[in-house]
């Protein structure tokens, strides 16, 4: 079986399981949830941008045109390039937080309603420490 590795998702307080074979998105789409946008999978359109606060991971080459080397030395990456190496603690930011944060969530079998969250979205060219 292969290791897996739990990601948890800041915005949402999400957490899901990811191996280590498996990018980030691909397991973040496992979820099943409404709200995560269907990109290229593959580092060409930019959608799946996510500031690293903790982890380590293995990261695949990634267009400048989406991630400049100062955002990435601050720990934004593309969520569909990268594979855990531990656990992780992540943001989703600029596009993929607007549409992880503006769904609400409904679970009333765990007895609670998990609201929009309306907290500020960091930009990417912030570099958070
Ligand atoms: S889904 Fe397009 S860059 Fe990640």
């Amino acid at each position: 079986m292969a290791t897996q590795h739990l990601i948890h998702l800041l915005n949402t307080d999400e957490r899901y399981p990811c191996a280590e074979h498996q990018n980030v998105l691909r397991a973040m789409e496992s979820l099943g949830r409404q709200g995560i946008p269907v990109g290229c999978r593959s580092g060409g359109c930019g959608i799946c941008k996510v500031r690293i606060h903790a982890g380590t991971y293995m990261g695949r080459k990634m267009s400048r045109a989406f991630v400049s080397a100062a955002e990435e030395a601050c720990g934004v990456v593309l969520a569909c390039r990268i594979q855990p190496q531990s656990e992780m603690r992540l943001e989703a930011i600029d596009k993929l937080a607007h549409c992880v944060e503006r769904t609400t969530i409904r679970n009333p079998s765990a007895g609670h309603t998990a609201q929009t969250h309306t907290r500020p979205i960091t930009t990417s060219t912030e570099c958070v420490s």
